[in-house]
């Protein structure tokens, strides 16, 4: 038996969302015939400033390119540990690697599925260089209480904001409280340029060189090169990791629109968390909403490889984030034994989310969702 036909909204985990215009931006920037390092870029970059109410912000190409330049100005460098949630993209912990530092992955807490302060305790070593906590869902992340410790052991946070750009942690935005934070702006983030990445540096030092590094560590803007016989380079091994016009355009376009993504996001997520109260032996994943732009509704369920075919079949794009990154085989050289992760690993599955879906599309993934447990006989 199935609830009702499929419907399309459901058909899809994640979705961009574009609000009509962006078109019309990059049509400016590809007639512009500038499509590297320019104003667009910079005018990009004042305005996310301006949303976080930080004092600056440095675009790059990706959401990986701001966690590996993020863990280079904070000084992590080889045969050093970054503590991370086993529970991530494997983009954050490829970000470490790139750094040349070892992932020293950690535990999170069930309800949040974020790594919490006792995580980070248990998985502290006289290597850790830095805490890379990730705000999984777009839920931020309170490291505060290990503050004294943490600055008196030399150790930096790196916030992995990916997911959260928007959210608060109390009255402040993700991003200016204090912490090195990274954001990405990939297809289907909160907000999204196409591709692209976001650091929000904490010192005017920092901000200078993560701007060298993005760009090959050349000092001169495009426009200056173009009027000079040279140029400088200030450090070897900078990368090419600056952010184009292109994708900048579609992004300030998209800023324009973020309070309608705030306002959907999080009544998308509690529309879900409305139909998902009365089915027994489903867990919604809190994100904190009243504070959060969410990124994804994620469950965590029995029988989920079974639940998860059954949802397939009747049209739901059900998904995993993520497969637990210590069980990877590329990460085998620092697996640890996680055993909550493990069994949170088999259990949690991600509803489709993004700003397409309506309510009843929600209320079909629920329906789908209770007979998917009858199916598998779980409650029995
Ligand atoms: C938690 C997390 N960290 C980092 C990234 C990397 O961002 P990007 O895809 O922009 O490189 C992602 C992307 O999906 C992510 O979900």
């Amino acid at each position: 038996m199935t609830a009702t036909p499929p419907r399309p909204g459901a058909g899809r985990n994640a979705s961009p969302y574009l609000y009509g215009t962006e078109h019309v931006a990059v049509a400016e920037v590809l007639a512009s015939g500038h499509y590297g390092h320019t104003s667009v870029v910079e005018e990009f970059e004042d305005g996310v400033a301006r949303l976080l109410d930080v004092p600056d912000a440095i675009a790059v190409s990706s959401g990986t390119a701001a966690l590996h330049l993020a863990l280079l100005v904070a000084g992590v460098t080889a045969g050093q540990e970054v503590v991370v949630p086993s529970l991530t993209f494997c983009a954050t912990i490829q970000a470490i690697l790139h750094a040349g530092a070892r992932p020293r992955f950690a535990e999170v807490n069930p309800d949040t599925l974020c790594m919490d302060a006792p995580a980070v305790l248990d998985a502290l070593t006289d290597t850790t260089a830095a805490v890379l906590p990730v705000l999984y869902g777009g839920r931020a992340v309170d490291l505060s209480s290990l503050d004294g410790l943490l600055a008196e052991r030399g150790i930096t946070v790196v916030e992995d904001a990916a997911h959260a750009f928007g959210s608060h942690q109390g009255p402040k935005r993700v991003g200016a409280t204090g912490r090195l934070t990274c954001f990405s702006f990939g297809p289907i983030k909160n907000l999204t340029c196409g591709q692209g990445g976001a650091i929000i540096p904490r010192t005017r030092e920092e901000a200078y060189r993560l701007r060298h590094l993005r760009l090959l560590g050349v000092v001169e803007s495009a426009s200056q090169r173009a009027a000079s016989t040279a140029y400088q380079v200030t450090e070897p091994g900078a990368f090419r990791y600056q952010m184009s016009a292109i994708n900048a355009a579609i992004g300030s376009t998209q800023l324009a629109h973020f309070a309608t993504a705030e306002s959907v996001r999080r009544h998308l997520w509690r529309t879900y968390r409305t139909a998902l109260s009365g089915i027994p032996g489903v867990a919604l994943v809190d994100v904190d909403v009243d504070h959060c732009v969410p990124h994804l509704a994620v469950v965590r369920v029995p029988d989920r490889d079974g639940v998860w075919r059954f949802m397939r079949e009747q049209g739901v794009a059900v998904g995993v984030h993520y497969p637990p990154n210590h069980t990877q085989h590329a990460f085998k050289a620092w697996h640890r034994p996680l055993p909550v992760t493990e069994r949170l690993g088999g259990e949690i599955m991600t509803l489709p989310f993004h700003q397409h879906l309506t309510g009843d599309d929600i209320r079909y993934v629920a329906s789908t969702l209770q007979l998917a447990l009858d199916a598998t006989g779980v409650h029995r």
